[in-house]
């Protein structure tokens, strides 16, 4: 009998992750580096998947986006302009015991008291006044705080400064890649044929100093953003915003990530040239966190890099002449929190006869490998043969993999740990009738099909 352990906890999709190389702790050999993450082999094929699941829905699906890759290193005038260099900060405090650094609204958070990274350094620090006996550091259990200062997140580097003293005017690794959508907003007017409204997407890195590292690939220093900004005649916001919402919601349930694991968190504090923030929440491990930022950011950025810039960021509407700085309507999703979730989503324990099976019961399309080629037997040419024909087949088509090591049961059980969706094994009847044995991850079940009728067998199921 099969029973589904539901418990993910954290842990076990760790040590998966590792186990299987979906990911690796960064420069492991050298004990580590905090905050950042590597992609192993059947991470990258998911994320990838991930990726293209994204830009597929948002701009190969649409006709009304338009896609970009901007560098990550930009004018740092742009990041004077967006408002970071002032004001991308989050609250930190110091122990004054152990000198670990601490993110203040995370200390507060977990003393079930409420408060969140966009309040001024005034407010939360008026709120840890309060709360200060209930608040002890997670490191060595003193309750003893420096008071709360603004952190600036902004990464610096020293590219294009050879004057010795970067730091006096440093460049900065972006800390969120829609800056790079902002500042080609007018190229991509000029060269591409869109009308308002329409939208910029792009896939890249983002960079952030964040305080505390913590929930594995949950928050890290260098991760990966999908952010698409729609551009919107102004007071059509809430309109848009409305439809983003829906379609955005949408995206997650078709990468299988079930509706109670689900749910909107609206902001309290905005920034203060928002008109509206929601975030959708995924149930993690840990609990209902952030996973996506949708944002009303009405023509803030549009009139920040117009006026530091000097260029005219006005769009003139073809046919009613009006001229006017757009509207901004935002999604903003993360690789590294979207990767969580599915996985968390997919993993699963099931009982059977012989023992416990993990299974990543991940949706097809986002498997790292599509289709396993198994020969019955590794010491028989024949079966090796042709199944290496069948892999070299399929390969043309889907990200598959050959295996001939161990007994097929330990096959089986390797490809459910990463989630492939089917297993094919060829075997003596195989090289009688041309057919092979196809079992199903989620089921087990297993069919017999013709060699010439794959294609056709696996474009319908993937
Ligand atoms: N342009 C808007 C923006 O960057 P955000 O809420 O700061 O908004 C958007 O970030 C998304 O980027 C988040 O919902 C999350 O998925 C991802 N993200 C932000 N910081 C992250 C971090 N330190 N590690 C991993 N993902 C992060």
């Amino acid at each position: 009998m099969k029973k589904s352990i539901t418990d993910n906890s954290l842990e076990k999709i760790v040590s998966l992750c590792k186990r299987r190389g979906f990911v690796f702790p960064s420069s492991e050999i050298y004990d580590g580096f905090t905050a950042v993450y590597d992609f192993g082999p059947y991470g990258v094929e998911l994320a990838n998947n991930i990726k293209a699941a994204w830009w597929k829905a948002m701009t190969q699906f649409r006709d009304d986006v338009v896609g970009l890759d901007s560098a990550i290193f930009m004018n740092p005038k742009i990041w004077e302009a967006s408002g970071h260099v002032s004001g991308f900060s989050d609250p930190l405090t110091e122990c004054r015991k152990c000198h670990a650094r601490l993110r203040l609204d995370f200390l507060l958070e977990e003393a079930g008291i409420m408060a969140d990274e966009k309040m001024t350094e005034e407010e939360i620090n008026e709120i840890f006044e309060k709360n200060k006996t209930k608040i002890k550091c997670p490191t060595c259990g003193a309750q003893d705080f420096t008071p709360g200062k603004n952190f600036n997140l902004l990464v610096q580097s020293n590219l294009g400064n050879f004057t010795g003293d970067w730091t006096k005017a440093p460049t900065y690794l972006r800390g969120e890649t829609c800056q790079g959508i902002y500042v080609n907003f007018k190229n991509v007017l000029d060269s591409v044929r869109v009308k308002i409204p329409f939208g910029i997407a792009q896939i890249g890195k983002a960079f952030r100093n964040e305080i505390t590292a913590r929930q594995f690939i949950f928050r890290t220093r260098e991760f990966e953003q999908m952010e698409m900004q729609y551009f919107i005649k102004p007071g059509d916001d809430k309109k848009y915003y409305e439809m983003w919402k829906e379609i955005r919601w949408q995206f997650y349930l078709d990468l299988g990530i079930s509706a109670d694991n689900l749910k909107w968190h609206q902001h309290e504090h905005l920034v203060f040239y928002a008109k509206e923030a929601y975030d959708i929440e995924y149930k993690y491990p840990f609990g209902f966190k952030e996973i996506e930022g949708l944002h009303m950011r009405g023509n803030y950025d549009l009139s920040q890099h117009s006026k530091f810039s000097g260029t005219d960021l006005n769009y003139l509407d073809p046919i009613t002449n009006e001229k006017y700085i757009p509207h901004v309507v935002e999604s903003s999703a993360g690789v590294g929190r979207i990767f969580l979730a599915v996985l968390n989503e997919a993993y699963q324990e099931e009982e059977l006869e012989g023992g416990t099976r993990v299974v990543l019961k991940l949706a097809p399309h986002l498997a790292p490998i599509k289709i396993a080629v198994f020969p019955l037997l590794k010491n028989k040419p024949e079966l090796v043969k042709k199944a290496r024909e069948v892999y070299d087949l399929l390969k043309l088509k889907w990200r598959c993999e050959f295996d001939d090591n161990g007994n097929i049961g330990k096959r089986y059980r390797r490809q459910d740990e990463i989630g492939t969706p089917y297993c094919l094994t060829i075997d003596f009847d195989s090289m009688e009738n041309d057919c092979v044995t196809v079992r199903n991850r989620d089921t087990m079940k297993q069919e017999v099909i013709n060699i010439a009728d794959l294609l056709k067998f696996f474009q319908e199921k993937i």
